[in-house]
């Protein structure tokens, strides 16, 4: 139990895979003496790593006010509460709400964060999101239904920019999507994917364009927990190999030979500075350079 007043956890509990759940969240987990888990969307065997004395409670049938006194009254008695949420908290994960009661509650409580759903479908389809001369941004958003967009967050004019694009919430309204993203100028030969319940056994992914993608959903009948994946950046082909001559465009400058960051000095341009490794592996200190100078490196 914790101290005289408990504390709540948020913890993003990945897509479904629990191999997927962090270090730290499955810990909070096994410590905690209540779990209140999204049964919607994260599956019982994460709530599972719970410790045998603990109560486990599944959301999706409780309104925010029921959760939210069972938060409450469990920290007034001290206890550790585990709300576990799917993928990342932060993505829609509606915590806003929950915070606001708790600060005005003045209850302690930590986010811990997940894998959001969105990085394990690029896992899934093999893709980078950020490809050089492809891609560098990516846009996560949702189509217009019973929330309804902030001005000049419109599909349309989000997808104007072209770039790798993650719906969330909208697999039933992929006519309208799809509708939007040409609008916006996607060519309709712009690969899409559908991906559908990551991480859970039943995974599906549905590869296609903006021409065929909505009837492909509509006869593969999904419904819910999936993601749309758009953009060029999904394209397959893009990891077939690259006639030589073509390599270099490929390439992004952190591997490239000429591009120097703060840990490799690009043979092409000694003066600059990276890390100077003599024979021997004799390391010479590197000269003082604010990270805020380095660009394109990790
Ligand atoms: C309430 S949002 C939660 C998103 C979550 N916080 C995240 O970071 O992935 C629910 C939506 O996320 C997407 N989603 C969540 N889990 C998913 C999964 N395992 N596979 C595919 N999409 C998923 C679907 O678009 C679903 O409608």
């Amino acid at each position: 139990m914790a101290g005289a007043q408990g504390k709540v956890y948020f913890i993003g509990a990945g897509p479904g895979d629990p191999e997927l759940l962090t270090l730290k969240g499955k810990r909070l987990i096994e410590e905690a003496d209540v779990v209140i888990y999204a049964d919607s969307l994260v599956p019982e065997s994460i709530a599972d790593f719970a410790n045998k004395d603990a109560e486990v409670h599944g959301s999706k049938t409780m309104a925010l006010p029921e959760i939210m006194e069972l938060m409450l009254a469990s920290v007034r008695q001290g206890k550790k509460v585990a709300r576990i949420q799917s993928g990342d908290p932060s993505i829609y994960g509606a915590i806003l709400e929950q915070m606001r009661i708790l600060e005005s509650n003045e209850v302690e409580y930590e986010i811990v964060p997940g894998v959001s759903a969105a990085f394990a479908a690029a896992a899934v389809l093999k893709t980078e999101l950020t490809v050089p001369e492809v891609s560098q941004t990516v846009i996560m958003t949702r189509a217009e239904g019973r929330v309804s967009m902030p001005p000049r967050e419109q599909l349309r004019d989000l997808a104007a920019h072209g770039c790798s694009l993650i719906v969330f919430l909208s697999v039933t309204r992929m006519t309208k999507v799809v509708r939007e993203l040409l609008a916006a100028g996607y060519p309709k030969e712009t690969p899409v994917a559908v991906v559908y319940r990551v991480g859970w056994p039943e995974e599906k992914v549905i590869r296609g364009d903006l021409s065929d993608i909505a009837a492909k959903v509509r006869e593969s009948k999904i419904t819910l927990q999936a993601l749309i994946m758009v953009g060029e950046a999904m394209n397959p082909h893009l990891r077939d190999p690259l006639p030589a001559s073509e390599q270099p465009q490929a390439t992004s400058h952190l591997y490239s030979q000429d591009y120097t960051h703060l840990y490799r000095r690009s043979p092409s341009r000694p003066d600059t500075f990276g890390p100077r490794i003599k024979s021997g592996e004799e390391r010479v200190p590197l000269p003082k350079v604010p990270l805020s100078d380095v660009s394109g490196g990790h």
